[in-house]
């Protein structure tokens, strides 16, 4: 397996990394499959335990990581212990080049109310009607609903997406976070997910991107994930 680029970490997505998650989606997905801002914000917001990044730390101009990235002192530590944990703060001085976006919905595969944004009142709240219920983040649905995966054109090809699928896959797991993952994909892309342990449904009904899609999902409950 090719090695990691150096300086590499992984951690979970928040509102603070809107930007850069819109970025990456603009320049790896066609226009028609991408979620945009407002999905985006709305899922890393509904959902951030869902979401998953890959990061590596930008070198300075002298060809150095960050000072800011090294290790800390104790001092430092304590005196913005609330900061570091945040994703503003660890996101401004690391570059995105990967990332898993997800919500979890109430059937077993995507549907496009899985993938859209539920209606919401004045003051925050879903507005509560049949459809509304199914639309976007189900908290209490058994399926974890993979929207997006994304790796920099730059790093494609060197196993990131599997490294980071597999670390989400595994977190989700341990965690008993749903039952089950699903996601969907293209003709081309089935192979690269049966390679992780996910299995091809056949045909999705959504319509999303121009439709074409395969539904493709995976037990968390086996306690086994592929290598
Ligand atoms: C698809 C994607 C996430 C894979 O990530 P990656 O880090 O480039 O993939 P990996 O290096 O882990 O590849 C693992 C295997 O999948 C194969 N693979 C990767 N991308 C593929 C593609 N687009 N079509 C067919 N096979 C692909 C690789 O050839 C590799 O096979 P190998 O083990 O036989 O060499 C990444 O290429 C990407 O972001 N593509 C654009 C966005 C996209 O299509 N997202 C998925 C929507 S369903």
């Amino acid at each position: 397996m090719a090695p990691l680029p150096e300086h590499v970490l992984i951690r979970p997505l928040g509102s603070a990394d809107i930007d850069q998650v819109v970025r990456l989606e603009s320049y790896t997905l066609p226009s028609n499959e991408r979620a945009g801002r407002e999905k985006m914000r709305y899922r890393l917001h509904a959902a951030p335990e869902l979401c998953s990044g890959m990061f590596v730390r930008v070198p300075t101009k002298k060809g150095r990581c960050s000072k800011r990235d090294g290790p800390r002192s104790p001092r430092s530590r304590s005196s913005d212990s609330s900061a570091s944990n945040t994703s503003t703060a660890s996101s401004s001085s690391k570059k995105l080049i990967a990332f898993v976006v997800a919500t979890k919905c109430a059937g077993e595969y995507l549907t496009d109310d899985a993938l859209a944004i539920p209606d919401i009142d004045r003051i925050g709240y879903r507005k509560p009607n049949e459809v509304n219920e199914q639309r976007g983040h189900v908290e209490t649905g058994n399926t974890i609903a993979i929207d997006s995966i994304c790796v920099d054109p730059e790093y494609q090809g060197m196993k990131l997406g599997t490294t980071l699928l597999r670390d989400f896959v595994q977190r989700m797991s341990t965690q008993s976070v749903a039952g089950r993952v699903a996601l969907l994909a293209r003709d081309d892309m089935v192979p690269f997910y049966e390679n992780l342990g996910f299995y091809d449904a056949g045909p999705s009904n959504v319509k999303f991107g121009g439709g074409g899609w395969h539904n493709l999902w995976m037990s968390l409950e086996d306690g086994e994930i592929d290598d």
